[in-house]
């Protein structure tokens, strides 16, 4: 009988060698005249142990790794592909500790199935959100998703039903999905797992987007950096078109829904959505004035529903599953599931799905284990590049958009970087405001000057020049980015370094000591 093998190739597992394991798993089954199917699937995102070999067997999928080329010819004599005990043995895939505490919703099959097979997708449960959005229709849609308590993933917590509702009630035109993938913040990866893991569950999500509001045509705008996520998305669209779950009849019904794969060119500022939509329109990335809205006034003039990877992805397991179950979980107004991103300085770094409400420090040092290097944990950024740091002190804060608000920060996108006792929190400061000096638009003064003049002040105050006196210009220069700033790149950048000068004050003490210790 046929074994078989799954082994990942998202981006993440090729890098640590994937193929150069699935080709000596192929050669070594072909050498010893043994019947292997070898699945190619997403990740788990248990990021530490890839590339990872999944046997299944009639309990369930049993792990090996990380496994190299030169461990196959052993994995293979102790029996691995009958589940017989080895030293890279994990076990049962599911029962892996960091697996089994989580709770999957929108990455459920994320890992398990074949990303290019719409058939594996459907006998995974795929579809059954779309069949059950035909049957209730456009209205019904909108109210589910309402319901649901879901709030857009790509940062600013927009509740998506509320942004749907709007487009589905500007009259009839031609209207657009737009899909951001994007995905600049820094140490997060959940939107390239899902386009590169679990495709179909993203194009399923702008399809029922699409019919909730009347929109026939979606675009789905990746990063360029994303090269395996661009080639998953646009064989899966290739599939679903082929397989009539995209075209003039979806499905067999009356609506009509088709989208297509763009790729930006490179720019932090274009995953903001009104940057996005000028760039998606062939123009320079530079943000627009709102309102109005782009659910109003969006791509190419007409109304547009733009929303996160995550955030669709989430849409059909709330209209299969239903708005009640999604809703259970959770904190306060913040529903359903996040899937965290643990990076940075990090034991245990990967994709964490888990409901609102886990403690930051549970997630850091529970789920995380701590630092690679072994060293304490000093900060964390939460929430990308515009995310405030966390000191320990701060640890107990639940992840929860109200809870991480009045914590003067924010959860942005999910993404959690952890760093240890020899980071230079005055540096990271200088940092915030050198990428905001390099990524800014340049439309509004506060961000392309303020951000220029914030390098030059934390520069001042690192080299203990006129030390108190600047270190007040630049919280009143943060003021002014905050309060004047067209966008939140330049609005938000004063989160990380007010958050480094409050938490880490003796950062900014430029003792020598210090900075001598981080050259
Ligand atoms: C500078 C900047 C960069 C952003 N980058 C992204 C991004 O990469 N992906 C994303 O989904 N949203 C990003 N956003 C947020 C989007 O403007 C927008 O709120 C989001 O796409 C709406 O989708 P959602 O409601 O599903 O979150 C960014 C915002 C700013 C100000
Ligand atoms: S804040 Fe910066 S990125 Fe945003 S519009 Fe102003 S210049 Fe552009």
């Amino acid at each position: 009988m046929s074994a078989r093998v799954f082994i990942s190739r998202d981006s993440g597992a090729l890098c640590v060698g994937a193929d150069e394991v699935a080709r000596a798993l192929f050669k070594a089954a072909e050498k010893r005249g043994l019947d292997i199917e070898i699945v190619r699937t997403g990740s788990r995102g248990m990021y530490w142990l890839e590339p990872t070999i999944e046997v299944a067997r009639p309990e369930g999928r049993i792990g090996y790794g990380p496994a190299k080329p030169s461990d196959i010819d052993s994995l293979v004599d102790a029996g691995m592909l009958e589940g017989g005990k080895h030293p890279l043995s994990l076990g049962l895939a599911e029962d892996i500790p960091f697996f089994k505490k989580q709770t999957r919703l929108t990455f459920k099959n994320c890992g398990i199935v074949d990303p290019r097979s719409l058939e594996d997708y459907k006998a995974h449960g795929g579809y059954q959100g779309l069949a059950k959005a035909i049957a209730a229709g456009p209205e019904a849609i909108v109210e589910e998703v309402v319901n649901s308590g879901l709030r857009g993933r790509g940062g600013a917590g927009f509740p998506t039903g509320i942004k749907w509702r709007t487009v589905a009630q500007t009259p009839p035109q031609q209207k657009y999905i737009v899909c951001n993938a994007d995905e600049g913040d820094s140490g997060t990866f959940a939107d390239r797992m899902i386009m590169e893991g679990d495709p179909f569950v993203l194009i399923e999500g702008m399809t029922i987007a699409g019919i909730a509001v009347g929109a026939t045509y979606g675009y789905v705008y990746i990063r360029s950096e994303y090269p395996h996520a661009i080639e998953a998305m646009e064989i899966a669209i290739r599939r679903a078109r082929e397989g009539g779950t995209l075209g003039a009849s979806v499905a067999g019904s009356k609506y009509a829904y088709d989208m297509e794969v763009r790729v930006g060119a490179g720019a932090y500022v274009c995953g903001e959505e009104t940057s996005l939509l000028e760039s998606l329109e062939g123009k320079r990335g530079e943000v627009r004035a709102k309102p109005p809205l782009p659910a109003h006034v969006g791509l190419f003039g007409k109304p547009t529903v733009i929303n996160n990877v995550l955030s669709l992805a989430s849409v059909p397991i709330i209209m299969s599953d239903g708005a009640t179950y999604y809703r259970e979980f959770g904190m306060g107004r913040s529903r359903g599931t996040m899937p965290i991103q643990l990076a940075g300085n990090i034991k245990h770094g990967g994709l964490f799905e888990t409901a609102f409400g886990m403690s930051l420090g549970d997630l850091v040092d529970e789920i995380g284990g701590g630092t690679r290097t072994g060293r304490p944990v000093r900060a964390v950024q939460v929430g990308g590049p515009l995310g405030a740091y966390f000191p320990r002190a701060l640890f107990n804060t639940p992840f929860d958009y109200e809870a991480f608000t009045a914590a003067d920060g924010l959860i942005g996108h999910g993404g959690i970087v952890v760093f240890d006792d020899t980071v230079n929190m005055a540096r990271q400061a200088r940092f915030a405001m050198e990428f905001c000096a390099i990524e800014s638009c340049g439309k509004c003064t506060p961000c392309r000057i303020g951000s220029a003049r914030g390098v030059e002040l934390v520069d001042k105050i690192m080299a203990g020049e006129e030390r108190a006196a600047n270190i007040t210009v630049l919280e009143d220069l943060c003021n002014t980015m905050k309060f004047g700033s067209l966008c939140a790149l330049g609005g938000f950048t004063p989160y990380p370094v007010m958050s480094a000068l409050t938490h880490f004050p003796e950062d900014f003490g430029a003792s020598p000591k210090r900075l001598e210790a981080a050259e």
